[in-house]
């Protein structure tokens, strides 16, 4: 709770509630709860299972929009309830549901699986040949800042899901791809260490991967960390064209460095403390 004790106004929240073992369908229960200047819906959420209804479940962890466990549809629009103020959205009433185009487990609590498996598939991690580098290390790669800009807004996503939910084409198809692993795909394809785009190429080339997007670009509006992923899907699909008329150019090799002391310096950046041990 904020330490702010006004209430400033009470607020309806029409809470999704759902329990399959007991349930043959959701339906809506509304709570109305006092909301002070800044209490966010995660706020209210505790307040409720506090004061109200214990048996109200969603999930949640960092409560600063770090973790990614707190989104869900709040008055039809997917985000975290973590960082979303309730007097910013609501002015009498709230509609509080689980994210689409997931199953719910319980309540606000939609079963990500599906996400994180297709995540897997397109090895969301920096794949190389060279296995006696990974195995036994000789040195540090460099990567010059505009090779990092290549890929680093698609590094902030969270795996909130939220993209997920927004999405058109996956409330259609539920083999697409979806938004957020094909961005992480991006996000390693641009990654002047990895190779590994031949081997994503066979998961976001298919008829379920990046073409199957139409380009709508709710994704990227909704995406809480300000990560686009329609605009990484429009590169992933470039690039595939090129790759299937191999007229793609060859990726240069990253440079590694043999010890400290190699390499362009950046400048600004103090020198790293000597080693103590
Ligand atoms: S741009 Fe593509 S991935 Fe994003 S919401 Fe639209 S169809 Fe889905
Ligand atoms: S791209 Fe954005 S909305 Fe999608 S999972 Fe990542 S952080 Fe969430
Ligand atoms: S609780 Fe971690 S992002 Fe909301």
């Amino acid at each position: 709770m904020p330490e702010n004790n006004k209430t400033t106004r009470e607020i309806n929240f029409h809470v999704t509630r759902f329990n399959p073992e007991t349930d043959r369908t959701p339906y809506v229960k509304s709570y109305r709860i006092p909301v002070r200047e800044g209490m966010t819906v995660l706020d209210g959420l505790h307040y409720i299972k506090e004061n109200v209804d214990p048996t109200l479940a969603w999930r949640y962890s960092c409560r600063m929009g770090v973790c990614g466990s707190c989104g869900m549809l709040l008055n039809g629009r997917p985000t975290l309830a973590c960082n979303t103020q309730i007097l910013h959205i609501a002015n009498t009433d709230l509609t509080v549901g689980p994210l689409p185009n997931f199953e719910i487990i319980r309540d606000l609590v939609p079963d990500l699986m599906t996400m994180f498996d297709k995540h897997r598939s397109i090895k969301p991690f920096i794949v190389r040949a060279d296995e006696a580098e990974i195995n036994t290390a000789e040195g540090e790669f460099y990567q010059s800042p505009e090779e990092l800009e290549a890929y680093l807004q698609f590094a902030y996503c969270i795996k909130c899901g939220c993209c997920m939910a927004a999405c058109p084409t996956l409330a259609t198809d539920a083999r697409y791809l979806g938004p957020m692993p094909l961005a992480a795909a991006e996000r390693y394809d641009k990654d002047t260490r990895d190779e590994g785009r031949r081997d994503r190429n066979e998961f976001t080339g298919t008829s379920h991967g990046a073409f199957r997007c139409h380009y709508a670009g709710e994704c990227s509006r909704a995406c809480p960390k300000g990560v686009d992923p329609a605009k990484a899907i429009q590169y992933l699909k470039r690039q595939l064209v090129l790759d299937y008329l191999h007229l793609a150019r060859r990726k240069k090799p990253c440079q590694k460095l043999h010890g400290p002391g190699q390499g362009k310096p950046l400048p600004n950046i103090p020198a790293a403390p000597a080693k103590t041990v």
